[in-house]
């Protein structure tokens, strides 16, 4: 399993990059405003920006609903960086602009997903990942890491080759669940990514090692 990050924080992309453990960035319109940008031109100076940071797959979400606009935009997005990914809801005009992308040899990650019959669309047109949101299934009370679960086995049972994204993780334990579930990639907003190395044996023990080490070259 790979860990993206998810935001468009340029300070928490740095820091989280730093552990070495992170392989790709995601994006999407409500993180990016959240960062002051307004409009596309910001939105892809982000990109560019967050691109110099990480060099795996950076994904940057259509604002377009209708397919003609939806494939103008995704092929702007397709050229802002050589990382890019396109992001495109799990919806009848997003899997349409999916499939037509995806021939034009352009990556695509299928967003909003909250079906396993979204998500075989979606593998079906050739996405490179799909998201499913598990925060936010689990949010109206559905069961947001069996999505995961059902769309893994299906997805192996089928030989789809589109990488389970699992996305909207809010804490810790959806990490482990996630990759538990079979999720390929999970994207975590940066607080969960610091949340993850936490334990409270660790300092312990960090601070007794130390402790007894100072204490022998005392003596
Ligand atoms: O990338 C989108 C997704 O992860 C959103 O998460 O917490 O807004 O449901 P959340």
């Amino acid at each position: 399993m790979r860990i993206f990050l998810d935001t468009a924080n340029i300070d928490e992309i740095r820091q989280g990059a730093q552990l070495g453990v992170v392989s790709g960035v995601t994006t999407n319109p409500s993180l990016v405003a959240k960062e002051g940008k307004a409009d596309l031109g910001e939105y892809r100076e982000a990109v560019r920006e967050i691109a110099k940071i990480v060099d795996g797959p950076i994904s940057a979400e259509v604002l377009a609903l209708e397919v003609p606009s939806m494939l103008e935009e995704g092929r702007e997005i397709a050229r802002w960086t050589d990382n890019v990914v396109v992001k495109l809801p799990s919806t009848a005009a997003g899997i349409e602009a999916a499939s037509t992308l995806t021939k034009d040899g352009i990556k695509v990650n299928q967003t909003l997903c909250f079906s396993v019959n979204q998500a075989i669309l979606a593998a079906l047109a050739g996405a490179t990942f799909v998201s499913p949101f598990v925060g936010r299934l689990d949010d109206i009370g559905e069961d947001g890491m069996g999505l995961v679960r059902d769309m893994a086995e299906v997805f192996r049972k089928q030989g789809f080759t589109t990488e389970i994204l699992a996305a909207s993780i809010r804490h810790p334990v959806h990490v482990v669940e996630a990759a538990k579930a079979g999720a390929h990639v999970v994207t975590l907003p940066y607080k969960v990514l610091t949340q993850m190395v936490q334990h409270p044996l660790t300092d312990l023990g960090v601070a007794r090692f130390t402790e007894d080490w100072n204490r022998l070259v005392r003596v």
